[in-house]
């Protein structure tokens, strides 16, 4: 499902999409370590990869684009998929 958000540095991805009452599943609540909040992004309209997502991501495949929602934060206006 693609779904738009909006800029926003001071929620998440996933507390945005949350608060759309879309679901999403987070099942370490937002700590970076379950990998379930996974999306891909339509642009470059975002954070880069904090530490702690960097350290997650290691040793595991990511797709182009891929990140943890729960890291990441919404620069400009823009699209993601999320799974469905
Ligand atoms: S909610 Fe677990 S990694 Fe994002």
């Amino acid at each position: 499902m693609k779904i738009k958000e909006s800029a926003n540095d001071e929620l998440s991805l996933l507390e945005q999409i949350q608060n759309q009452e879309i679901e999403i599943d987070s099942a370490c609540e937002g700590n970076a370590s379950c990998g379930t909040c996974r999306i891909i992004l339509l642009s470059d309209q975002f954070s880069e990869e904090t530490p702690i997502e960097k350290e997650f991501w290691k040793g595991r495949s990511q797709k182009k684009q891929e990140r943890l929602s729960c890291q990441t934060y919404c620069l400009k206006d823009s699209e993601v998929l999320l799974k469905s």
